[in-house]
């Protein structure tokens, strides 16, 4: 089967009932989608279905054939995605370890909503767990990416 990854068509070799998270990692070398628990609950492997937060340790590949994702490495050309640039003017990550999925469900998030209440933002996120604890950080980044971007999608 065929899927289209940050904007470019390739073939799966995987078996139909791998996590996609693999098929990211392994097959395709794209590591900055992170495993964390492996069971849909913390966050860590957010990518995007369409533009819609997916967490790709809980999809079978099977299931998206000729479907368009997008990965971290995907979203911008540059790293200057307005979630990212506000991410680093925040200076949110600690260890950085589950930040790739906190900035993808915020970019999700920023599509549909690009100027999100707090509640909003508790609402979109609470999936994405930071044992660090940078949850103010990220709320403050995501306010920030909002009032500083005429809102870009990602692809
Ligand atoms: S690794 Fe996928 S949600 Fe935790
Ligand atoms: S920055 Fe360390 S787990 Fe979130």
């Amino acid at each position: 089967m065929r899927m289209v990854i940050n904007g470019t068509e390739r073939e799966v070799r995987s078996s139909a009932d791998t996590p996609l998270l693999w098929v990211i990692r392994d097959e395709w070398g794209l590591t900055g989608t992170k495993y964390g628990c492996g069971i849909g609950v913390c966050g860590a492997c957010t990518v995007h279905l369409d533009s819609a937060p997916l967490r790709s340790c809980a999809v079978p590949v099977g299931s998206l054939a000729g479907r368009h994702i997008t990965t971290i490495e995907g979203l911008s050309p540059d790293g200057h995605h307005p979630v990212q640039r506000a991410w680093v003017a925040e200076d949110v990550p600690q260890c950085g370890y589950c930040q790739s999925g906190q900035i993808m469900s915020a970019a999700a998030l920023l599509a549909r909503h690009p100027r999100p209440t707090d509640r909003d933002i508790d609402a979109a996120m609470s999936g994405n767990l930071c044992r660090c604890g940078t949850y103010a950080r990220i709320r403050r980044a995501i306010h920030r990416a909002g009032r500083d971007a005429p809102y870009a999608q990602s692809p």
